[in-house]
Parts: structure tokens; sequence; C-alpha cells
């Protein structure tokens, strides 16, 4: 079995935030993910190697031990409801909150509202939570479009900003989360090259 680690990330928001923190503890990546086509990015650590995947991806490859580490949003997260994995540190990057958004000036139908979202799972638990019943379409991005296009009565996102909310005269009604970034470790791995991980854990932590 390999010593070194693997860290996973997602190109883009992510990756954009998370270099700083690395580079603030002497990790340089030997390669540009955004600019580069490989997948596995070594660093100037022989023993960490960075892995590049979807968002979405990386809950599954830290739960089955593909990748030791990654960062995630506490978003994905929710909805990927991953269980073999420990989330040590908020590392406090990608910062948003989870949102339910209507038409500007209309509510929520009281009976059984169309809700569209990517984060499914989330979107039933934070509902039922309040007893109340909705009938949850699966979109896997623009979910602003929806109420627009008739599709949904509203919509389960991620705002920052407010501005694709207010461009697509949308607004916001319920806060469900607030969201950030977080370090995920598979459970064997923390077991299996703790000294490793706590190091990293322990560095990271000053950084943030
Ligand atoms: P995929 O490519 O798998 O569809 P994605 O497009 O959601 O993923 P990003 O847009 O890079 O990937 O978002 C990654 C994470 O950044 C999200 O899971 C969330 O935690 C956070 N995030 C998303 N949008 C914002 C935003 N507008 N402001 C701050 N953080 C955000
Ligand atoms: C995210 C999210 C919202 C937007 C909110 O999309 O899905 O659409 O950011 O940010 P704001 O409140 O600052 O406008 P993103 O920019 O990541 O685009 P994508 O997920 O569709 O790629």
């Amino acid at each position: 079995m390999t010593t070194g680690l693997t860290l996973a990330l997602s190109k883009g928001r992510i990756y954009k935030d998370t270099l700083p923190l690395l580079e603030k503890i002497g990790i340089e990546p030997a390669e540009d993910p955004e600019a580069s086509r490989k997948l596995i990015i070594p660093t100037n650590r022989s023993d960490l190697n960075l892995m590049v995947i979807r968002a979405t991806d990386v809950p599954t490859f830290v739960e089955y031990g593909a990748a030791d580490l990654g960062v995630a949003g506490k978003d994905v997260l929710l909805e990927a409801e991953s269980d073999n994995l420990y989330e040590p540190l908020d590392l406090n990057i990608a910062r948003c909150r989870l949102m339910v958004a209507v038409p500007k000036g209309r509510l929520l139908p009281q009976t059984r509202p169309r809700i569209a979202t990517k984060y499914v799972n989330l979107t039933r638990r934070y509902f039922a939570g309040k007893g109340q019943q909705v009938e949850v379409i699966k979109l896997y991005g623009s979910m602003e479009l929806a109420p627009l296009a008739g599709l949904a009565d509203g919509i389960v996102d991620l705002v920052d900003t407010g501005n694709t909310l207010r461009a697509n005269g949308l607004e916001a009604t319920e806060d469900i989360v607030t969201i950030s970034s977080r370090l995920v470790v598979n459970k064997a791995a923390m077991k299996m090259k703790s000294s490793f991980i706590k190091q990293l854990i322990n560095e990271l932590s000053e950084v943030i």
C-alpha cells in the first residue's frame, strides 16, 4: 500500500480557493489543473498528489478510498449523505447559502409545490422536516430558469451575491443552510496514514 496521499478536488471555484491554502503550507502543484488535461497532478511533495474530479464526485472518491482526502462543498456533502468519511476541517472557502427562491412577489403554493433543484435528497429532507409535501424535480444546472419556464414553482439553489436570482426575477424566501467547503478524509486512511493526515490537518488549520 502506498504511504503517499491523494487529495481530490474540483476545478474552478474550489481549486482556486484551495490553492492559496496549499501554497501557505508549502504545497505547489507541478501543473495547473485548469490548463492541464491530466487528472492526477503531482505536487512539489513527492508524497502528495492532487486528483482533479467533478465537485459532486469528491465524496464518492473519498468514501471508497480512491482518494484519501478531498475538498468538497457542504452542499455536496449533505446531498451525498456519505457515511464513510470524516469532515475534520471547515476550510471557510467558497462560502454561500443554500436557499429556497420563488418568482419575485409570489409564494410557494400551499399544496405540493414543485421545486426544481440539483439537491434532491437535501430538498426532500428540508421540506419533510417542516412537514410540507413537495414534488422535487431533479435538474443538473441553471435551476433559476425552472420557475421562469413554468417547470417549477420554486427552486433550491446556492446564493452568494444574489445576482443570479435578481437577474432572473427571483427572490430568496427561505434560508436552508450556510455553505462552505470542507476537508474530508476517508475513514480507513485516517487510521492507516494517521500521522501524515493529522500533520496536514494541523498545518491547514493554522492557515485558514
Ligand atoms: P459540477 O461541475 O460537478 O456540476 P459545480 O458546477 O457545482 O459542480 P462549482 O460551481 O465549482 O461546481 O461549485 C463548487 C462548490 O462551490 C459548490 O459545491 C458550492 O459549495 C460552492 N459554490 C457554488 N456556487 C457558489 C457561489 N456562487 N459562491 C460561493 N460558493 C459557491
Ligand atoms: C452558482 C449557483 C447560482 C450562483 C449563485 O452557480 O448555482 O446559480 O452561483 O451565485 P450569485 O448569488 O453570486 O449569483 P455557478 O456560478 O457556480 O454556475 P454553475 O453552477 O451553473 O456552473
